[in-house]
């Protein structure tokens, strides 16, 4: 089901040591086996986003891709009970462009799983008018779920969960770029 909706995976930790590939190279096998969306994966490690927020660096070119996309994956860890800075700087270094669009959530960490991070990008995003999903994926122990070839231990719970929230992403997505088209958000 090819639905022309482009979806833009965010990989919020840019740390040396990062678990994060693992996480969000599984999150891209899944988006592409759903086979709804055109991917861009937006891996913050890329990108310099200064913290002066003035503009300068990649901001222009994250503005454009986050501009470009109808839904949003966010791949966060969990750092002291809250998700990363710089992933905070990204987001606030876009203005307009993430409105009205929606925003599913794959987080992983240690005991909670990255659950506190989600539940603060939530009030994040929702004071930028992005509808962030009821459905989540979480990886608690995340160090134990993953293979060394970096494949899901146990995969059938997270594929199932993976499903939803991308159906999920696909139905809103087409009904707020529908809303869009006829008259930009509030
Ligand atoms: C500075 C730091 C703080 C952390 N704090 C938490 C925490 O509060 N809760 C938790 O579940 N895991 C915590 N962890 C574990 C991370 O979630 C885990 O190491 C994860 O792999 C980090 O993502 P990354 O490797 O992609 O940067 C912390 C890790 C670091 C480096």
């Amino acid at each position: 089901m090819h639905t022309d909706l482009t979806l833009a995976l965010i990989i919020g930790s840019v740390r040396a040591e990062r678990f994060a590939p693992v996480v969000a190279g599984w999150a891209r096998e899944r988006i592409e086996a759903h086979g709804g969306f055109d991917l861009d994966v937006i891996d913050l490690a890329d990108l310099s986003i200064p913290a002066s927020l003035d503009g300068s660096g990649d901001t222009e070119l994250l503005r454009r891709r986050v501009g470009a996309a109808d839904a949003f994956v966010v791949v966060t860890p969990e750092y002291n009970h809250g998700y990363p800075g710089y992933l905070k700087t990204a987001i606030d270094s876009v203005l307009a462009e993430w409105e009205a669009k929606p925003v599913g959530f794959v987080s992983y960490g240690g005991l909670a799983g990255g659950c506190r991070s989600v539940q603060q990008l939530r009030t994040v995003f929702a004071e930028l008018q992005v509808v962030t999903l009821r459905e989540q994926i979480v990886f608690a122990g995340v160090w134990d779920r993953f293979d060394e070839d970096g494949r899901l231990v146990d995969p059938e719970r997270h594929e199932g969960a993976a499903k939803s929230m991308l159906d999920q992403l696909v139905w809103w997505g087409r009904a707020l770029r529908t809303a869009r088209q006829e008259k930009p958000a509030a």
